[in-house]
């Protein structure tokens, strides 16, 4: 099974990035977390989920979230610089940001490395490993079209949150599933998560 690191950032759409880690371990696969500070304060606006504990702590809460033990869940505190993930010598199978904020966009196509989140990325991009990121921000400026480009050209894979009508949603979760489904396949992860087209 695969070694996934997933990253969630200050963007709108929390309920993404824990849907992807739920399908993620769902199909028995390993994952790393690390959640921006931003990421916090929008998970507790959108999710009502506090996560403004110790990193022990948000590990413990986490892991009772996702109805999982340690073996196969790891959660890293953003300043957490040293933490595996940081290395490229640690062998993963890929990278999900999801939301991604224009932010983390930014400092992903330049380079940054300012926090683990940053530095996992940047690893990832110079180990040439797959890399999917759910950008969110409407509109787009300029600037955000252009960093999103520099990291399309690089090989990360850009799956925006745009909703088809063609599979008839129902519900928020279909519209959720319908990325989240899209993302996954991005990476080859198996799911039944979207209606697909025949
Ligand atoms: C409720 C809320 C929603 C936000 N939504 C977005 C968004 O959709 N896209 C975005 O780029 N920034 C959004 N932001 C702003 C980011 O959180 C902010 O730019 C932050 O610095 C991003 O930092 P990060 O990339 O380290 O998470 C939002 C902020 C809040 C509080």
């Amino acid at each position: 099974m695969g070694k996934y690191i997933i990253g969630i950032t200050g963007a709108s759409g929390s309920i993404y990035g824990m849907r992807i880690i739920e399908e993620c371990l769902k199909a028995g696969h390993e994952i790393f977390l690390t959640i921006t500070k931003s990421g916090k304060i929008v998970i507790k606006e959108e999710l009502n989920l506090d996560l403004d504990l110790s990193p022990d702590l948000i590990r413990e809460k986490l892991l009772d979230y996702f109805q999982v033990s340690e073996g196969v869940f790891s959660y890293y505190d953003i300043d957490y610089i040293s933490s595996a993930i940081a290395s490229g010598s640690f062998r993963t199978d890929g990278m999900i940001i999801a939301p991604c904020s224009m932010s983390t966009v930014s400092a992903i196509a330049n380079g940054s490395s300012n926090n683990l989140l940053e530095r996992a990325a940047d690893v990832i991009l110079k180990e040439n490993k797959p890399m999917v990121i759910m950008p969110r921000e409407t509109p787009l400026s300029a600037i955000h079209l252009e960093n999103l480009l520099k990291l399309a050209r690089l090989g990360v894979r850009i799956v925006p949150p745009m909703p088809s009508f063609y599979t008839h949603p129902e519900t928020i979760d279909d519209i959720v599933n319908n990325t989240v489904g899209r993302i996954l396949d991005q990476l080859s992860i198996e799911h039944n998560l979207c209606k697909r087209w025949s």
